[in-house]
């Protein structure tokens, strides 16, 4: 038996990252994956490795009415909806004073318009099969703030205030869904490799040297996390803000 065995699930950004890994290890569990992605090669590719227990679809998370169509397909295809990870994000340096609003509102867009619109859309189709689980990447950003990434420390805290609300309205509506929010430091994956190097690419060598060196973590072990809020081993887990840091926002400045 899997953990996951016989549920559904979407993973947003699945194409890549923390997405995939997370796609990868549902799979693993039992749980019949949607992989949804911008990125059609990657993303299908992922799909193609899981074999028949998956399902490459293509998604813009800021598109209400592609969000609407995703949904639809994953009942249409695998008949229900137990888990949704909004996992898809982008990451935008810049400051308070150098950062335009045209790219503040895009990072809003993807990384906190876009969790909004996909809880908005599955939370009634889970309701229909009495329950389910929503997982929600927030980062550490949205906890102390970050001065050289401004726009993208308040899209991950508008996600922590959007998954407490929901959590709460779940609880009220007594529908049997969850909604949690995770909130990593570091972890090896492209996404930090092309900030880092001001690439649009990132090889395995280049994620390995710069997560080694910044000490970060592997995107499994953020999965092992995702796998646990997604599984009914956390039943009574719901608006929680895990931190998944290796005590990074616990530790103090060295000298105190
Ligand atoms: N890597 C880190 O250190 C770190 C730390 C904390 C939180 N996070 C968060 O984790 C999540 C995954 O990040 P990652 O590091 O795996 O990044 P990544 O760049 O490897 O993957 C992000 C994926 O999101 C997809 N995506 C981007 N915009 C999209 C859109 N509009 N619609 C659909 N898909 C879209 C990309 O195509 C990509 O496949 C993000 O929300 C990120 O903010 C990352």
């Amino acid at each position: 038996m899997g953990r996951v065995d016989g549920k559904v699930a979407i993973v947003t950004g699945a194409a890549s990252g923390m997405g995939k890994a997370d796609a990868q290890l549902l799979a693993n569990e039992g749980a019949k994956v949607v992989v949804a992605d911008l990125n059609e090669t990657d993303g299908q590719a992922v799909a193609d490795a899981i074999g028949h227990n998956a399902l490459f679809l293509r998604l813009d998370v800021t598109d209400e009415s592609n969000w609407k169509s995703v949904v639809e397909q994953t009942v249409a295809s695998f008949g229900g909806l137990d888990i949704l990870v909004n996992n898809a994000g982008l990451l935008m340096l810049g400051t308070v004073v150098d950062t335009q609003l045209s790219a503040f509102r895009k990072i809003q867009a993807v990384n906190s318009e876009g969790v909004f619109l996909g809880c908005k859309h599955a939370i009634p189709v889970m309701e229909k099969n009495g329950g389910g689980s929503i997982v929600n990447m927030s980062s550490v950003a949205a906890l102390s703030g970050v001065s050289f990434a401004l726009a993208y420390a308040a899209s991950k805290g508008a996600v922590t205030a959007l998954t407490k609300s929901i959590a709460m309205y779940c609880k009220e509506q007594k529908n049997g869904i969850r909604c949690n929010s995770i909130h990593p430091d570091g972890v090896k994956t492209p996404m930090v490799v092309k900030v880092a190097t001001g690439k649009d690419t990132a090889t395995q060598e280049e994620i390995d040297e710069i997560g080694r060196s910044a000490n970060m973590c592997e995107p499994a072990e953020i999965a092992n996390l995702v796998l646990y809020l997604a599984s009914d081993e956390s039943s009574f887990v719901n608006g929680a803000q895990m931190v998944i840091d290796n005590a990074a926002t616990i530790t103090p400045p060295v000298g105190i």
